[in-house]
Formats: C-alpha cells, sequence, structure tokens
C-alpha cells in the first residue's frame, strides 16, 4: 500500500496504512497524537473533532486515503502546557472541564468559530458545538469559556 502523506499540525507525515483506515485511528494509534478521543466511532459525539484544511470535521468518519496532502489540526497543535492557547486557558480559568473527555473536540470546533467570528454572540457558541455532546453537562462554563477566550484574543488582537 503507497504511503499517504498529510501535514499534522505543521508537519508534513506520511503513513502506510489501509487507505481504508478512519483519521481518528491514524492520529491515535500511528501518529501517537492521543488528544483526539474515540467516543461513538459514528459520527455523533464530536470528541474526534479536528480541523481539516480550516474546518471542523469528525475524524472517525474519515477514511484516510481522501485526505492526502490535507492540512490537519488537532489538539496537540493548538497549545503546549507552557504556552496554551487562549481557549485552552479560558477553560482552565471557567473550570469548564469535569472529566475532560469532550474537550479536545470541544476546543477545536470552537477554534474553528472564532477562526471565522471573533466575536460570537452565546447563540453562535452554542450552534458552533451543537455536534459536541459533553456528557458532563459542563455546558454553561463551556459557552462561558469561549466567551471569554473571545474576549481576550479580540483585546490582545490575537489570532491564533
Ligand atoms: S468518535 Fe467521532 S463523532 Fe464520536
Ligand atoms: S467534561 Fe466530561 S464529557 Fe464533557
Amino acid at each position: 500500500m503507497p504511503p499517504i502523506s498529510l501535514v499534522v499540525n505543521g508537519r508534513t507525515v506520511s503513513v502506510a496504512v489501509d487507505g481504508d483506515m478512519p483519521l481518528l485511528d491514524v492520529l491515535r494509534n500511528h501518529l501517537g497524537l492521543t488528544g483526539t478521543k474515540f467516543g461513538c466511532g459514528l459520527e455523533q459525539c464530536g470528541c474526534c473533532m479536528v480541523l481539516i484544511d480550516g474546518r471542523p470535521e469528525k475524524s472517525c468518519g474519515k477514511a484516510v486515503s481522501t485526505l492526502a496532502g490535507k492540512e490537519i489540526l488537532t489538539i496537540e497543535g493548538l497549545g503546549t502546557p507552557a504556552h496554551p492557547h487562549p481557549l485552552q486557558q479560558a477553560f482552565l480559568d471557567e473550570q469548564a472541564g469535569q472529566c475532560g473527555y469532550c474537550l479536545a473536540g470541544i476546543l477545536i470546533s470552537a477554534k474553528a468559530l472564532l477562526d471565522s467570528n471573533p466575536r460570537p454572540l452565546r447563540r453562535q457558541i452554542a450552534e458552533a458545538l451543537d455536534e459536541n455532546i459533553c456528557r458532563c453537562g459542563s455546558h454553561i462554563r463551556i459557552l462561558r469559556a469561549v466567551e471569554r477566550a473571545a474576549e481576550q484574543m479580540s483585546q490582545e488582537g490575537v489570532s491564533q
């Protein structure tokens, strides 16, 4: 099987896997990027959300063969513990996570939103996160955290 090239978090990688393999499995099992989570495997929970060429997509339902040359951003590419993205910092500040299992997907969806709409209304944030399920019920804190990040980024003129 010919290797498939992807650009993951700014780095070009080549993977020799079955082309039908979901991107999620490639990220977790072949590239060691375990921040993106498996929830349902049925494109219904949003745990596995990544950006593909800037658009939020569920990686559990994307065959890797369809993604050659695409730019993929996972939670590992968003920020680091030493230099968190403003969204990550805001989620910490608002204590928006409980178990945390949903958060990688939610942060990715929120990044896509703020990239296209830096000052969203609460209704627009809720719509953007509509495909991300949080089983812990942290929804209100999550909404507040996205608002907080948007405010901070606009004050600082941050574009990340
Ligand atoms: S694991 Fe992909 S949407 Fe649930
Ligand atoms: S914080 Fe537990 S599922 Fe969202």
